[in-house]
C-alpha cells in the first residue's frame, strides 16, 4: 500500500554545487528548504584550495540564506571541502582537521569536468596530503573518471576504478573515500564489495534516467551532466544498491546550476540543476521499486554516519500529489531549467513538520 504522505528525518545533501555571488543567492534557498546540511563542492573559479578560503566561502553561504527562511525555522550548515591540487601541502590538511569548517577534500582529475583545470594531474604529487588525510581520518571525495580522451566517455568511470582507484586504495588502505555520483554497475559493485572505509553518493538523475534521455526526440542539454548518464542496466544497478539498505550508499544530488544559455549552446556545460525537486525525485525512484521505507536511511542516516556527524533531529514531509515541475526559475542573467522540467511527479515536498 502506498502512503499519502511521508515524514522523514530532515535529509542532507552529500554533494552539491552552490556557486558564488548572485547565483549562490538564487540557488541556496532551494537546497536549504529540503536539506539541513550539504557537502559543498570547491570548484569555484579560482577553486577553494585553502581552509581560509573555505571559511570565507562558508560565511558567504551563511549570509545568503534569506532571513525569511531563518524566521520560518530553516537552518542550513555548509560542510566545506578543499579542492585537491598537485601542490596541496600536508599543513593544509592539518589546518582543516584542526578547524570545524572543512569536512572533506575533493579530487578532480585535471580536465574531468567543469572547472577542473586546476585539478590533480597525477596522484603521485599528492602523497603528503593523502598520507595526512589517511592518518587524520579526513575523507577524500572522488570524481571518478579518467580524463584520457582516447577512453570512451561511457567507459571512463569503469577504467578509473581499475587504473586509479584500486591502486590508490592499495597505497592508502585506511584512507576514507567517497566515490562521488557513481553511474555504473562497476562502481556500484566495487563499492558494495570492497574492503575498508568506502562509500558512494548517487544522484537523482542517475537513478531515474538512462542515456536515452539525452537524445529523446532531439538533443536534450539539460540531461547532460558528468559523469554522463549510462545504459539502463547501470541505472538498475544503482537503484538496486541505493535501495538495498547498505549504509555505503547515500544521497548526493550533484545539483549543478548553469544558466540556461550556457547549456543550450554549441558547447553546453555539464550539470543538472536538481535542487528544486531533489527529494521528490529520490522519492519517485524509491517508490518505483517499492522501497519507500528505505528512503529515510539513504537520505538522512547513512551520510552523517559516514561523515561521523550527528543525524538531524528535525523532520520534513513529502505529500503524494501530482505536480508538474516548473519550466524554469529566474537567476542572474537569465534562467535555470530544473531537472525533470515539464515532467509530472507524484510527490511534493511540503517543508519542515
Ligand atoms: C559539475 C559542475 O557543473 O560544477 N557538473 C556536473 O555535470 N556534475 C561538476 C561535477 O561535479 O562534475
Ligand atoms: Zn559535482
Amino acid at each position: 500500500m502506498n502512503p499519502v504522505e511521508l515524514t522523514i528525518t530532515r535529509p542532507d545533501d552529500w554533494h552539491l554545487h552552490l556557486r558564488d555571488g548572485d547565483m549562490l543567492h538564487a540557488v541556496l534557498p532551494f537546497t536549504a528548504r529540503q536539506f539541513a546540511r550539504a557537502i559543498v563542492m570547491p570548484n569555484l573559479q579560482p577553486p577553494v584550495t585553502t581552509v581560509q578560503q573555505a571559511q570565507a566561502y562558508a560565511a558567504r553561504i551563511a549570509a545568503a540564506l534569506p532571513p525569511a527562511m531563518v524566521e520560518q525555522g530553516y537552518s542550513f550548515q555548509p560542510l566545506m571541502t578543499l579542492y585537491l591540487t598537485d601542490q596541496t601541502p600536508a599543513d593544509e590538511i592539518h589546518r582543516a582537521v584542526d578547524g570545524d569548517v572543512v569536512h572533506a577534500v575533493k579530487l578532480y582529475p585535471a580536465g574531468a569536468t567543469t572547472h577542473s583545470d586546476r585539478g590533480v594531474t597525477n596522484l603521485a604529487h599528492c602523497t603528503a596530503a593523502l598520507e595526512s588525510m589517511q592518518r587524520l581520518g579526513l575523507p577524500l571525495c572522488i570524481h571518478g573518471e579518467v580524463t584520457d580522451s582516447n577512453v570512451d566517455v561511457f567507459d571512463r568511470e569503469a577504467v578509473f576504478i581499475d587504473q586509479v582507484l584500486i591502486p590508490l586504495r592499495h597505497r592508502f588502505p585506511e584512507l576514507r573515500i567517497v566515490f562521488e555520483h557513481i553511474t555504473t554497475r562497476h562502481a556500484a559493485d566495487y563499492v558494495r564489495d570492497a574492503d575498508g572505509s568506502i562509500a558512494a553518493t548517487i544522484t537523482p538523475q542517475h537513478l531515474l534516467y538512462n542515456r536515452n534521455s539525452i537524445f529523446r526526440g532531439g538533443l536534450r542539454p539539460h540531461m547532460y551532466c558528468l559523469p554522463v548518464l549510462k545504459r539502463e542496466e547501470h541505472r538498475q544497478a544503482l537503484v538496486a544498491v541505493a535501495t538495498s539498505g547498505s549504509p555505503r550508499f547515500f544521497l548526493g544530488t550533484d545539483s549543478a546550476p548553469h544558466e540556461r544559455t550556457t547549456k543550450e549552446s554549441s558547447c553546453g556545460c555539464a550539470g543538472c540543476f536538481s535542487a528544486p525537486v531533489a527529494l521528490e525525485l529520490y522519492a519517485e525512484a524509491f517508490e518505483a521499486v517499492g522501497a519507500l521505507d528505505r528512503l529515510e536511511a539513504f537520505s538522512s542516516f547513512y551520510g552523517p554516519d559516514f561523515y561521523r556527524l550527528p543525524r538531524n533531529t528535525s523532520t520534513v514531509r513529502l505529500q503524494k500529489a501530482e505536480r508538474e515541475v516548473e519550466a524554469a526559475f529566474p537567476c542572474p542573467g537569465g534562467s535555470l531549467v530544473p531537472l525533470a522540467s515539464g515532467e509530472r511527479l507524484g510527490w511534493r515536498f511540503s517543508g519542515l513538520v
